[in-house]
């Protein structure tokens, strides 16, 4: 599974990325909103770090107004995709720019039945929102479980983005469930690394080794 980090902010962005763990990014205009800049420049500025796949929403409802922001969100970098919402409006969008070879992100997607028209539609990737279905009391990864299923079953080739993750275990459950890609908040992505017996192992091994540092080494160089 492919780890995305979920966030238009650039320092998170930079630091997770010197991790060399990082597969893309996924913004949304609530997340771009936060950082108080316009979207072009985030997404100029994303795209000068990021070389995997970075996804830009559109915001119109129609169609045409998705073509149009698709087309120049795309022109932006290579590696941009266009978040494209689940409306009838937006299959169409998506289907004609599949065909002129722009990647698409169908987003906002909370049931089977929308990713396989998602992938019928000729979507690059679909993301399901699992947080927000654990928010209206559903059990949000069995979307997840279920889409993968269905993919697996017809070879579809449309990637599945594990959306709307909110803590470390919905990241696991999200690999388990066969997930190609979990988009992940940086808060989140920071508790992945901890472990309290990481913290303690490191702690030990340095006091340990504070016994010996200084002893001389009493063997000859050999070549
Ligand atoms: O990119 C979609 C995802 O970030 C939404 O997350 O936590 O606002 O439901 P959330």
């Amino acid at each position: 599974m492919k780890l995305f980090l979920d966030t238009a902010n650039i320092e998170h962005i930079r630091e997770i990325n010197q991790w060399g763990i990082l597969s893309g990014v996924t913004t949304n205009p609530s997340l771009v909103a936060r950082e108080g800049k316009s979207m072009r420049d985030c997404l100029m500025e994303i795209a000068e770090i990021v070389k995997g796949p970075i996804s830009a929403e559109a915001l119109s409802l129609d169609a045409e107004g998705m073509l149009r922001e698709a087309r120049e969100l795309a022109s932006i970098a290579e590696n941009i995709n266009i978040k494209i919402p689940m409306t009838p409006q937006g299959l169409r969008a998506v289907s004609i720019l599949s065909k002129e070879g722009i990647k698409t992100n169908m987003t906002l997607v909370f049931s089977s039945n929308q990713a396989l028209l998602a992938a019928a539609a000729g979507a690059t990737f679909v993301s399901p929102f699992v947080g927000r279905l654990d928010d209206i009391g559903n059990w949000g990864m069995s979307v997840v479980e279920e889409i993968v299923d269905i993919f697996d079953t017809y070879n579809i080739s449309t990637q599945l983005i594990a959306a709307s993750l909110r803590h470390p275990m919905h990241v696991v459950q999200a690999a388990r469930a066969g997930a190609h890609i979990a988009t992940i908040p940086y808060e989140v992505m920071v508790q992945m690394v901890k472990h309290p017996l990481t913290d303690i192992g490191i702690e030990r091994f340095l006091k340990d080794y504070e016994k010996i540092k200084d002893l001389p080494s009493t063997k000859q160089e050999t070549k």
